[in-house]
């Protein structure tokens, strides 16, 4: 990838500002925990694996920071960061698991602490950027030369350790020399297909075309596209799952336009402690990316406004998860 979404350089923690794309590529360089907190909450750095891994180095930054290292500090930093953002679930999987591992090696000094901080958070990158490989792998298998297939949100390098997962996908598919066209959906509110990953796959080479979000079902009955693959945010253990506003229109749209609808996700996107769809927190954003979302008032001051961040897809409407151990069917029929 020509940059570097997220980076440890020594003491720092260095975050692609992903909301100055793509007019401006520009690092943050953050040695303070709550600017990483910061980041996340106003999606600097978005994406349900990189805010994971961006909170997993944030708990490294807090105890160097602050040079405390006792449990209740560490599991006051552990709630802030995973308060930061409720839906995607390798945010706490990733602080969940930092807190195990400092539990585990017991009693220790600031600078025991901080090695293990900074090397289970760099254990947390590296296993991801491995399981987006996996799922390119895995995933590519199923794209045929000639296939055009349409993404939602940003599943991609922006988003994970890695080559990313949906995006994973199509660079492994098109490193293979498989001729591929993909579409990205602008995705209102915030622009992430728009933004990022038409800005990522340009960088690759890769063949996009951008368009808004309401004409998916156009050009799929022109016959235009032949996979949808989306990333998620928490797949539950029934199988539904939480991905970014507007993926549950997309995948109904496939299913009555016969397209294979594919989910692509680490293993640390997999929650089974969430039953079902409808026990995932869903987040809601403030008015005004809807409102002011293009740097200028489109709607008139004081209407009213629901923004949800993400919506949930039940398991009935998935073809298969594309995942780093390999493709598990869902439960769609043709
Ligand atoms: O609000 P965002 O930009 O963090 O939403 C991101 C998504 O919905 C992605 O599709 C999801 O996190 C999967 S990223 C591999």
């Amino acid at each position: 990838m020509k940059f570097n979404t997220i980076q440890r350089q020594g003491d720092k923690l260095v975050l692609l500002a992903q909301t100055k794309l793509p007019q401006e590529t520009t690092y943050l360089e953050l040695d303070d925990h709550h600017d990483v907190i910061a980041a996340i909450k106003r999606l600097d750095v978005r994406g349900a694996p990189a805010i994971g891994i961006a909170a997993a180095y944030g708990m490294a930054l807090a105890v160097q920071q602050a040079g405390r290292w006792d449990s209740e500090y560490i599991e006051q930093v552990a709630r802030d960061f995973q308060s930061a953002r409720p839906t995607a679930v390798n945010l706490f999987w990733a602080v969940d698991r930092v807190l195990v591992r400092v539990r585990e090696q017991g009693p220790m000094d600031l600078e025991g602490t901080l090695d293990t901080l900074w090397s289970e958070a760099e254990a947390i990158h590296e296993e991801d950027r491995l399981m987006c490989e996996r799922i390119g792998k895995y995933g590519a298998e199923l794209i045929n030369d000639g296939d055009g297939i349409l993404t939602h949100c940003n599943a991609g390098a922006l988003a994970t350790g890695g080559i990313g997962t949906a995006l994973g996908v199509i660079y492994t598919a098109h490193e293979q020399g498989k001729k591929i066209r993909v579409f990205a959906d602008e995705t209102r509110p915030l622009l992430q297909g728009a933004r990022l990953t038409s800005w990522e796959l340009m960088q690759e080479g890769i063949d996009v075309t951008l368009i808004c979000d309401n004409m998916a079902g156009m050009l799929m009955k022109q016959g235009v596209i032949n996979h949808v693959i989306v990333g998620a945010d928490r797949i539950a253990e029934n199988g539904d799952f939480a991905n970014k506003i507007g993926t549950y229109s997309v995948a109904v749209l496939a299913k009555h336009h016969g397209v294979p609808f594919y989910v692509a996700a680490p293993s640390s996107t997999f929650d089974n402690d969430t039953p079902t769809g409808n026990d995932i927190v869903i987040e809601e954003r403030a008015p005004e990316e809807v409102t002011e979302g293009f740097g200028r008032r489109t709607a008139p001051d004081g209407v009213q406004v629901y923004s949800p961040a993400f919506d949930v897809t039940p398991f009935e409407l998935v073809t298969a998860f594309i995942t780093d151990e390999g493709i598990k069917p869902g439960e769609r029929e043709g």
